[in-house]
């Protein structure tokens, strides 16, 4: 083609002009509201309202879930979170900015090794889990 050093150039300079915004991309990568954008919020939403019924709104269920420990495995334990591709560190950060930003209150942070042990213990119906945990809570109100 008799145009593609004209398009070399383009894409040269293209590529140069990423390269600021590239770099703060990075930095944000680190941080876990950033994970939690990347790996959870195509379903969740920015501010975790999901879509009801089908994602649900994690403003509702998450501080409801925070307050027992099945709950708080089984946060864990849904495939969205326990098969995200993070390291279990990365998995406990995501889930303690969750736990601050949508279960208002004050919640013990996850440790590492709580999640690792959740996100190892696979469970067979987590839909079937999920209805007791929610329905117990609605029971408990
Ligand atoms: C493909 C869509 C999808 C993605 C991506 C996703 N989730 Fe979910 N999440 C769901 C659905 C659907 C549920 C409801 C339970 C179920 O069906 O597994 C749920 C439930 C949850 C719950 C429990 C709330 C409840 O009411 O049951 C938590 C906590 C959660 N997800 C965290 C995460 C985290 C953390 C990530 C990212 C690392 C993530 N999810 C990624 C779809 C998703």
């Amino acid at each position: 083609m008799y145009h593609s050093g004209k398009f070399r150039a383009a894409a040269v300079a293209l590529v140069l002009g990423l390269m600021p915004f590239g770099q703060t991309y990075a930095q944000h990568g680190q941080g876990p509201q950033y994970m939690y954008l990347l790996h959870c919020g195509g379903c969740h939403i920015e501010n975790g309202s999901g879509m009801p019924p089908a994602i649900p709104d994690l403003r509702v269920t998450m501080p409801k879930l925070a307050t027992h420990e099945a709950g708080r495995a089984y946060m864990v334990q849904v495939p969205g979170a326990s098969q995200a591709p993070v390291t279990d560190a990365q998995l406990t950060e995501i889930m303690n900015w969750m736990l601050r930003t949508f279960a208002e209150g004050s919640h013990q942070p996850y440790t590492v090794s709580e999640v690792t042990q959740h996100r190892a213990n696979k469970v067979l119906d987590i839909l079937a889990l999920r209805r007791q945990l929610i329905a117990e809570n609605v029971e408990a109100q």
